[in-house]
């Protein structure tokens, strides 16, 4: 039987939808969430992500901020310009596109951001928090994962997860959401002996490895529910960690790239830039 496309765009609209609704009510009570993003440098990926931010803003009623900055900007400079956005009450989130240029250390510009504006869910604080169940902020694209696999019923209880990549944005948070969820995770990577024997024993397969279609069809088990995370740029253009073609014959559930993770993980940025303007009113 062919597999179930999980349909990232649909799930991304419901959920941006819901946002919308909310914050007319925020507005009403006279909160208006907002979100501040910094774009340091000419990254061409980063521009078409920050313009996705800006309009997944404007559709919510989020008012945005945005502030560009030369590739040649400081660290100083940068830290700055947080330092500000932390000290102005009516911004609720602020988000520092990665990558930066190389003359600025990212975990420092991170260590700077309020921890109760980290939208994205990197401070080292909040991921402390994640690791504990505490969160306020999940990191956008582990929780879009578990979103998408709630939203289409796939049970994560008792579940055998396999995760493959061991990043510290994806592998190694949502192999934890896993956990909490009471999935068994196993997280996999480079030195792994037999990737494949334990790629099949997964019902829920990761795959977050930035190697394009490095997951093939016999590395999965039948009926697995297959996510995507890749979002690698090929001379055939955009295409993710999985060999979709052969993988969708044979997975129960499986993310397209584009159209799977992607846009899930905008819409758990807009759901935690309200959960801030939320938690700043004290509500
Ligand atoms: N670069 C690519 N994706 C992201 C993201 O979700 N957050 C930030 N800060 N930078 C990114």
């Amino acid at each position: 039987m062919a597999a179930t496309i999980i349909d990232g765009k649909k799930v991304s609209a419901d959920i941006k939808a819901e946002l919308k609704m909310e914050v007319a009510q925020l507005k009403s009570r006279g909160i208006e969430p907002c979100l501040a993003v910094a774009l340091v440098g000419d990254d061409p990926g980063s521009h078409i992500y920050v313009r996705n931010k800006e309009e997944a803003c404007a559709l919510i009623g989020i008012r945005s901020i945005k502030e560009q900055l030369p590739a040649s900007t400081s660290q100083e400079d940068v830290l700055a310009l947080v330092e500000s956005w932390n000290q102005d009450k009516a911004i609720d989130g602020i988000l520092v596109q990665s990558p930066l240029p190389k003359q600025i250390d990212e975990h420092r510009v991170l260590l700077a951001i309020d921890s109760a504006k980290d939208v994205d869910g990197w401070h080292p604080f909040n991921v402390g928090q994640l690791m504990i169940g505490e969160s306020i902020f999940e990191s956008c694209t582990p929780s879009g994962i578990i979103e998408l696999l709630k939203r289409y019923d796939i049970e994560i209880a008792g579940s055998q997860a396999v995760v493959v990549g061991r990043s510290n944005i994806v592998g190694k948070p949502v192999a934890m959401l896993l956990l909490h969820n009471n999935a068994t995770v196993e997280i996999c990577h480079s030195k792994t002996r037999d990737l494949a024997a334990e790629t099949r024993r997964a019902d829920i397969l990761i795959a977050a490895v930035g190697k394009p279609k490095f997951i093939t069809a016999d590395m999965i088990k039948p009926g697995a529910a297959v996510i995507d995370v890749g979002m690698n740029r090929t001379e055939a253009g955009l295409c993710g960690d999985v060999d979709f073609a052969g993988a969708k014959e044979v997975a129960g559930a499986i993310t397209p790239v584009p159209g799977g993770v992607g846009p899930m993980t905008i819409a758990m940025l807009m759901r935690n830039t309200v959960q801030a303007a939320k938690a700043a009113a004290g509500i």
